[in-house]
């Protein structure tokens, strides 16, 4: 009989992890690792790929660059997704379990053109369309992709990042700056509430589609991740969240590893929210 533990194992299993270069990417790939899995991660650029590989390797004493694969692939992309598909089925056989992770993330430590001064009234098309297009198409694109894969082999999990601002509206108080004008304030755009919702539908339309095929489908909802932000905004989301603090961006590893391994074979269509408490208030 397998003992509890050995549920967490996800040995010889090949994972998929869209937008694997980021920060949790990078998180999401040490979980793997850590049950003995087989990442491979795709993003945009070759650069941050192999920079993305030296911080995980440097990070974990038992891993090399070896056993992590890269691909620089954009997911938007039909083609070059079922391309990737090809390569992944030629090397190793087979695609276990996918991490639908990428977004356009609008941060505030961060240089993203989507975090900006721009007010709903002038939100671009443009941008709308490009955070829809990594965020929901990007996964639909990929859950139909490596999805097929995992029916024919006999199962599979999908694992789908969403946010608290998949559950609840962004408090757009936190990103206000004092004596800054109103048409100058920044705020977290429309498109990252829509796609951060959209894709817990995703979950639920996918789950019960899959259910009878052993493909798992779920969401994580994780929030407020410390990345060196200034004082002033850590102060004010802080107050915002039960527990008082930020996240650690390493808080989400162990909870991947289970929604991933068969320590979670029970459940599919969930919602688990990793939030400090932020959406019970
Ligand atoms: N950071 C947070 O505070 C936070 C909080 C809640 C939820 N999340 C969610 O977690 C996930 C990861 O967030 P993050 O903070 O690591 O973001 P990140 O910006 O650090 O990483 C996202 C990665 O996706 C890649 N990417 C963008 N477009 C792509 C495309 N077309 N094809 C392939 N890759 C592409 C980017 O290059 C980037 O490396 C997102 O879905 C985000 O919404 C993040």
């Amino acid at each position: 009989m397998k003992s509890f533990m050995d549920k967490f194992s996800i040995e010889g299993k090949v994972c998929v992890i869209t937008g694997g270069a980021g920060l949790l990417g990078k998180r999401h790939a040490q979980a793997i690792l850590t049950g003995g899995g087989i990442p491979a991660l795709i993003d945009i650029s070759d650069e941050r790929l192999s920079l993305a590989k030296q911080e995980i390797t440097a990070s974990m004493e038992d891993a090399t660059q070896s056993d992590i694969g890269t691909y620089a692939v954009d997911i938007t992309d039909k083609e070059a997704v079922i391309n990737l598909r090809d390569l992944l089925l030629r090397r190793y056989g087979h695609i276990d379990i996918l991490i639908n992770n990428a977004a356009n993330n609008p941060k505030m430590e961060g240089n993203s053109r989507n975090m900006a001064a721009i007010r709903f009234h002038d939100f671009p098309l443009e941008i709308w369309n490009a955070d829809i297009s990594v965020g929901l198409t990007g996964a639909f694109l990929c859950s139909q992709t490596f999805g097929k894969v995992m029916e024919d082999g006999g199962g599979g999990v999908i694992l789908n990042i969403s946010s608290d601002y998949g559950l609840i509206s962004p408090d757009q108080r936190v990103y206000r700056r004092d004596g800054v004008e109103e048409d100058a304030q920044i705020v977290k755009p429309i498109s990252y509430s829509v796609v951060k919702r959209a894709i817990i539908g995703m979950t639920k339309y996918l789950a019960t589609y899959w259910a009878k095929q052993g493909i798992r489908v779920n969401t994580l909802c994780p929030a407020s991740l410390f990345n060196g932000q200034d004082i002033e905004f850590v102060k004010k989301i802080s107050e915002l969240i039960p527990m008082g603090r930020m996240s650690d961006p390493d808080e989400y590893i162990c909870t991947v590893l289970y929604m991933i391994s068969d320590a979670s074979s029970y459940m599919t269509g969930s919602a688990v929210i990793v939030d400090g408490g932020r959406t019970s208030w």
